[in-house]
């Protein structure tokens, strides 16, 4: 038991949050003059799209956007998602039930997690894998099993070394694809796979699909609910964040099946008082205006993925260019492990890269860096890394 001024339990029970720390110690070493590159966390570092600030100007103007919005979304909003989902995946999506606007995927994970589980229930959480798939069910008083990605999976976790008492016990199963940190993407019958598991043990899936716009080499990300049977089970939690180079907004929606989107909207109608309007007209202008823009996105990030994995491989790192995410997942360098690594880069090089082990126990022994900075600038970081480990 904690006492009154130190928080409630759960609280306690949370790991640090590994950017809060990384961005107080960056802080510190700007505050010393140092010139700190950051590597470390994703998030994009170009404008937002300018027809999406137009949008947020007129519609800001507009006083039927002042008031209290509804948690159901505006209609031009889930409109605009529908469309988006049908044009991009072939994913037919009623706006009347099926879709329910998020305060950005974060808020989507951690209040998925408090809709669904019980104390004693279990989550199915992807490791490594987006802190809030572990943190969003200890808050809900449930626990995260682990499901290891490793790289000779392809990133998967195996669904059938789930042990039947977790599997009993599993109420909701975290995905991400393309996936963050491993930048791994779905190219088999894997989400096939899924379904079948989830109907065989009455598991709800639920589908982080921040970045299925940002693939590369040809490759097209498809939504979990194309899948035949995703619909019967699962959800999917779509984010304008990356692609969009709209993290600041809080735009995202989380979508698929009636029952199961209802759930969510009922335990928002108890936290939160939706999306400012305005921004829901914006994000909509994102969603069915903008697809030029995260064309050139997708290239921006190609390149920039191609010379820091290049500059990496030249380093003797082993390095497998990813195609999909905005990051860079690779193996440590002999005679680290992936804190030991990170520290080393931050204090000797001042480049800011992210421990492996910080998204999960299975990401021990790889680091994950971030495509979020120019390639001049990516460059550099490498160089610097490069007299470290040479
Ligand atoms: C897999 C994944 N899900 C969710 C998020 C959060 O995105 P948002 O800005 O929409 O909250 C991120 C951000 O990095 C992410 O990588």
């Amino acid at each position: 038991m904690t006492t009154t001024r130190e928080g409630a339990d759960r609280l306690q029970k949370m790991p640090p949050y590994l950017f809060a720390q990384i961005e107080e110690k960056i802080a510190a070493m700007k505050g010393e003059g140092i010139d700190v590159i950051s590597l470390g966390i994703g998030d994009p570092d170009m404008p937002s799209p300018a027809r999406v600030i137009t949008s947020l100007a007129a519609a800001a103007a507009d006083p039927s956007t002042h008031q209290y919005p509804s948690n159901r979304g505006r209609l031009s909003f889930r409109q605009a998602v529908a469309q988006f989902y049908d044009r991009r995946f072939g994913v037919s999506l009623d706006p009347a039930d099926q879709i329910v606007p998020a305060l950005g995927a974060k808020e989507a994970v951690a209040n998925l997690n408090l809709a669904f589980l019980n104390p004693g229930d279990v989550a199915l959480s992807a490791d490594p894998g987006y802190p809030v798939y572990t943190t969003g069910p200890i808050l809900a008083g449930a626990e995260a099993y682990p499901m290891p990605l490793l790289p000779e999976r392809g990133f998967q976790p195996d669904l059938d070394a789930i042990p039947a008492d977790v599997a009993r016990q599993a109420k909701i199963m975290w995905l991400n694809y393309p996936n963050n940190p491993t930048g791994a993407v779905i190219e088999d019958d894997f989400f096939a796979r899924v379904v079948a598991f989830a109907k065989k043990h009455d598991v709800i899936v639920i589908h982080d699909n921040a970045y299925s716009e940002l693939t590369y080499d040809g490759y097209v990300a498809p939504s979990f609910l194309e899948t035949p049977g995703a619909i019967d089970v699962g959800l999917e939690v779509f984010s304008l964040s990356k692609p969009w180079n709209m993290t600041g907004w809080r735009v995202g929606a989380v979508v698929g099946n009636a029952e199961l989107a209802s759930i969510y909207w009922q335990l928002k109608t108890n936290l939160d008082s939706g999306m400012f309007e305005a921004v829901q007209e914006a994000g909509a202008t994102a969603l069915c205006d903008c697809d030029k823009l995260v064309e050139q996105m997708r290239g921006v990030y190609l390149r920039r993925r191609n010379t820091l994995c290049e500059a990496l491989t030249a380093i003797g790192l082993d390095v497998t260019p990813p195609k999909g995410t905005i990051y860079v997942w690779a193996p440590v360098p002999d005679g680290h492990d992936s804190r030991s690594f990170t520290e080393q880069v931050l204090e000797e090089a001042h480049v800011v890269i992210s421990p492996g082990s910080a998204f999960g126990a299975a990401g021990e022994g790889f680091i994950r860096m971030s495509l979020t900075l120019e390639d001049e600038r990516l460059n550099e970081a490498a160089e610097r890394i490069a007299k470290l480990v040479g």
